[in-house]
Formats: structure tokens, C-alpha cells, sequence
């Protein structure tokens, strides 16, 4: 799909993966629109992407704000041809002492503020028969991994989301596609990194780190492509493909370096 003249609308453009993702539908000639919560954020983030950006503050998880949103980025650049929901957050703990709003503001920010401007915005493309909308979930939507109880499950269930919308849309001319990003280098990484327990920590040693322009730019090519599932990097690539039948391999692996961290910290199971 070509990006140039496209209405490309992006919640999160205004940090990390997003802003990439803005940068470079800009550069392809799009007219994009940004939807975050901060207002400097936002400005800051729309003078860095140029040209005729907009820019709406909206908590995704609010949905009155959010379609109040939506609307004023139509109103300045016509209707959403391009949808990506990169909003989203983190605070990896352990279960039991993570406190259950946690979990709940995680799945109203992750996974309802991705639904609500679906809806907002699916509607109309199946009406001009042409469109596309791309969903951000995560390695940890693949695989649950140590201390990713309250975020784990808001990606799988933006997977879920995605396969059942891809089918339902099938044949309407908008395009479901859905993205598994590995490690970045953004601010909700290095927040994440305040809260993860040691063994989360061990875990996500040793996988590198991508940044966020090269996330963006397997993203947008793997949109060009019409791809379904876009998994950046061979690791998440094996995960996606093969994850279910490694699943006890991978668990057992997994297992041994949280073990071996919890004790290298001397700390005990009974401790979390
Ligand atoms: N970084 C990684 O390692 C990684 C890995 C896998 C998946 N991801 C996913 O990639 C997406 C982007 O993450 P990132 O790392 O690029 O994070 P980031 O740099 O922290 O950017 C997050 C963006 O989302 C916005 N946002 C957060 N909560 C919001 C809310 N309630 N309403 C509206 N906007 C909100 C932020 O702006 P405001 O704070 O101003 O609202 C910001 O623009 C997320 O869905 C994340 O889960 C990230």
C-alpha cells in the first residue's frame, strides 16, 4: 500500500515506534495526525515530523476523547485511510505485587483504546472499500514472559483481535495487519526497565535492542507488502512461527535463566 496522499492516523506519534512511524509516512507523503496525551509532547513531535501534521490530545482509553480526536484529525485531513495504534504502556512486577488497577488501566489503555478508534474509523473505509488499519502488539503477545502478567494478556489480546477482524474484512478492500515488536529504545522501554523484576531483567538480556526508525521501517514494508503478521527479526520471527510447537522447550529455557537470576539475587520463589 503506498503511502503518498494518504490520511495516515497514528495514536502514540508522539514518542518511540509511533513517531517513527510518523517520520516516515511523512517522508513517503503522507498527511499524518497525531493522537497522545501530552500537549508539549505532541508539538514537539509535530514539528519534528513537518509538513501539514496534525495534532490532537486524547487519552486512548477515554473513548469520548478519543473519538473527539479522531474527528478534528478528519476534519483537518479527510477521512482515515491509514489507522495505527501504537498508544500503549507497560509496568512489568511481579503478579503479586502488582495492584489489580494496574491491570485494569493496561488493558483500558492497550487494548480498548486499539477498539474504540476501530470502530471509530473501520466503518468508513469498508464503505469506500479501501483502507488499512495496523494493530502494535509485542513479542510479549506472543510468548507470556516472567513479570509481563499485566501486559502479556493486552497484546494477545490485540492478536485475537486481529486475526478475527482480518477475517471478517477479508474481502472489503481494508487491510488487517498486526505488528510484534521486539526490544526498542524508547521511553517506555527505559520506564519498563525502572519496574522489571531480576528475572525479567535476565530474560531480556541478552535480545539486543532495535530502534525505533528500523521498527517503523519493517512495519511500513511489511504494510507495503500487505503483510498480516509482521514480526521484526528472526527471534520473534521463530516465536511466531514455531512458538506453539517449542512452547516446552522454550518454557523450560526461560524457566532456567529466571532460576538462575532469582539466585544469583538470593532471592527465593516464596519472595513474589
Ligand atoms: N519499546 C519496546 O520495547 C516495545 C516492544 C514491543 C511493543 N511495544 C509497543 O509499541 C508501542 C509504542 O511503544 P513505545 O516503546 O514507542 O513507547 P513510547 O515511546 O513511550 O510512546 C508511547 C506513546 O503512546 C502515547 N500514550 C501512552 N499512553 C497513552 C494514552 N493513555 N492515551 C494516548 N496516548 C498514550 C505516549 O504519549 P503520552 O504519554 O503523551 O500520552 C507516546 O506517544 C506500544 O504499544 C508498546 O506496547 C514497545
Amino acid at each position: 500500500m503506498q503511502l503518498r496522499d494518504q490520511h495516515v492516523l497514528i495514536t502514540g506519534g508522539s514518542s518511540g515506534i509511533g513517531l517513527a512511524l510518523a517520520r516516515q509516512a511523512a517522508a513517503a507523503g503522507a498527511r499524518v495526525s497525531l493522537v497522545a496525551r501530552d500537549p508539549a509532547k505532541l508539538a514537539a513531535a509535530q514539528a519534528a515530523v513537518g509538513g501539514p501534521t496534525f495534532a490532537a490530545a486524547a487519552d486512548v482509553a477515554v473513548e469520548a476523547q478519543l473519538l473527539a480526536a479522531i474527528a478534528a484529525a478528519e476534519r483537518a485531513h479527510g477521512p482515515v485511510d491509514v489507522f495505527i495504534a501504537s498508544a500503549g504502556m507497560a509496568r512489568p512486577g511481579y503478579f503479586a505485587e502488582v495492584p489489580v488497577a494496574v491491570f485494569e488501566r493496561t488493558m483500558a489503555v492497550n487494548y480498548f483504546g486499539t477498539l474504540y478508534a476501530l470502530k471509530a474509523v473501520v466503518p468508513a473505509m469498508r464503505a469506500r472499500g479501501r483502507g488499512a488499519v495496523v494493530l502494535v502488539s509485542s513479542g510479549a503477545g506472543l510468548h507470556g514472559f516472567f513479570g509481563y502478567t499485566p501486559y502479556s494478556p493486552t497484546k494477545f489480546a490485540l492478536r485475537g483481535l486481529a486475526e478475527a477482524l482480518r477475517a471478517e474484512l477479508r474481502d472489503t478492500g481494508v487491510h488487517v495487519m498486526i505488528v510484534y515488536p521486539p526490544d526498542t529504545d524508547t521511553p517506555q522501554l527505559a520506564e519498563e526497565n525502572r519496574t522489571k523484576p531480576v528475572e525479567t531483567r535476565a530474560l531480556t538480556a541478552g535480545g539486543g535492542r532495535w530502534t525505533a526508525e528500523d521498527v517503523a521501517h519493517v512495519t511500513l514494508a511489511g504494510l507495503a507488502r500487505r503483510r498480516f503478521s509482521v514480526t521484526p527479526g528472526w527471534p520473534l520471527t521463530a516465536l511466531a512461527w514455531f512458538g506453539g510447537v517449542l512452547g516446552p522447550v522454550l518454557h523450560w529455557s526461560f524457566d532456567r535463566t529466571a532460576r538462575r537470576a532469582r539466585a544469583a539475587a538470593g532471592r527465593k520463589p516464596a519472595d513474589h
